[in-house]
């Protein structure tokens, strides 16, 4: 038997998927400022990868490539750097980190493309340090960097309750063929909230929003059956509304999709990326080349889903 350690590698890279809200019902208002959630997390071929490469103690430093990579800051704040600390102090290391992020994800776009980032990060470093974190310890750390990260390192499909951080595995049955239209300019996700509670306040005066939402049952059993008709048909984003009232153009966008062909449209999270889903690969080609006309769309892309949540890659 062989019981020597394995030799500890210099440099690990691991990827994390993007994510569409394919329901999210927004609840109640906390104590704490977050909302109560009902959500149905997807996650889509949409990858970030970090490679996390050994530095000097203590130190954490951060590269970033690929799709808008300048809009993504590089200091304290990035949530890459923030899991890689975050492990650091629960785990009683002082050891460095040299990461490099390569985005494909949008950057605020309502995709979690820095949750994807945080939990390749807590897999990469974790492997890296050998801080032998357990998946539960995994889970509760990823918790407390945001509330998208934890369904980032499960990946396929997933409810989401609470602020959407506890999670329970959904049957999916794929592919499902989705048209991402990235928009022009980004929305900061507290803001998309507070327009949000805004509209409510307007619109329901008297009504008291639900502590806790309820899932749909339609569009869990089209998810499990991966019938896209009937999934596309039970989209629902509570945040719509208030993404729309915070970037107007949006709604041009989510009509030339629907107009090309796509079977539901939706924003994507708190936006302002669309996601459009299609019958099948043909479909969503032609309606990637609609939306590609459109003044108010930046790019396109076209996606399946589900995908694997955060893995290791190579070591
Ligand atoms: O958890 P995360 O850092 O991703 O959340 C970003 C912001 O989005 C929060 O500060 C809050 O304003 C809003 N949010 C919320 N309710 C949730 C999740 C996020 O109000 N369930």
């Amino acid at each position: 038997m062989n019981t020597a350690t394995p030799p500890t590698p210099r440099s690990v890279t691991a990827t994390a998927p993007g994510k569409i809200n394919v329901q999210l019902s927004v609840g109640a208002r906390r104590p704490d400022g977050y909302h109560a959630l009902t959500t149905v997390f997807l996650a889509v071929a949409l990858h970030d990868t970090v490679t996390a490469t050994l530095a000097a103690t203590g130190r954490t430093t951060v590269t970033v490539i690929g799709t808008d990579a300048q809009r993504v800051p590089t200091d304290a704040t990035n949530l890459a750097v923030r899991a890689a600390q975050l492990l650091r102090e629960h785990h009683g290391t002082d050891a460095g980190v040299a990461l490099h992020v390569t985005k494909r994800i949008p950057v605020a776009g309502g995709m979690a493309g820095g949750s994807a980032d945080a939990a390749a990060t807590l897999l990469a470093c974790n492997a890296l340090w050998n801080t032998r974190a357990t998946p539960a310890q995994l889970h509760a750390l990823a918790t407390e960097l945001g509330s998208d990260v934890p369904f980032a390192l499960l990946g396929h499909a997933a409810l989401g309750r609470g602020r959407g951080e506890i999670l329970t595995d959904l049957p999916v049955t794929g592919p499902l063929h989705w048209v991402l239209a990235l928009a022009h300019g980004e929305l900061a996700t507290p803001a998309v909230y507070a327009e949000h509670d805004r509209l409510h306040t307007l619109r329901h005066a008297d009504a008291h929003p639900s502590p806790q939402p309820p899932a749909d049952p339609a569009l869990l059993a089209a998810l499990k059956t991966g019938d896209a008709t009937a999934l596309g048909a039970a989209l629902v984003n509570d945040l719509q509304p208030a993404a729309l009232s915070l970037h107007p153009a949006l709604a041009a966008t989510l009509h030339t999709g629907r107009t090309a062909g796509a079977l539901g449209s939706i924003v994507s999270g708190s936006g302002p990326t669309c996601a459009f889903l299609a019958a099948d690969a043909h479909t969503a080609k032609s309606v990637a080349r609609a939306l590609a006309t459109s003044k108010a769309v930046r790019r396109v892309r076209t996606v399946s889903g589900p995908a694997p949540g955060a893995h290791i890659t190579t070591r």
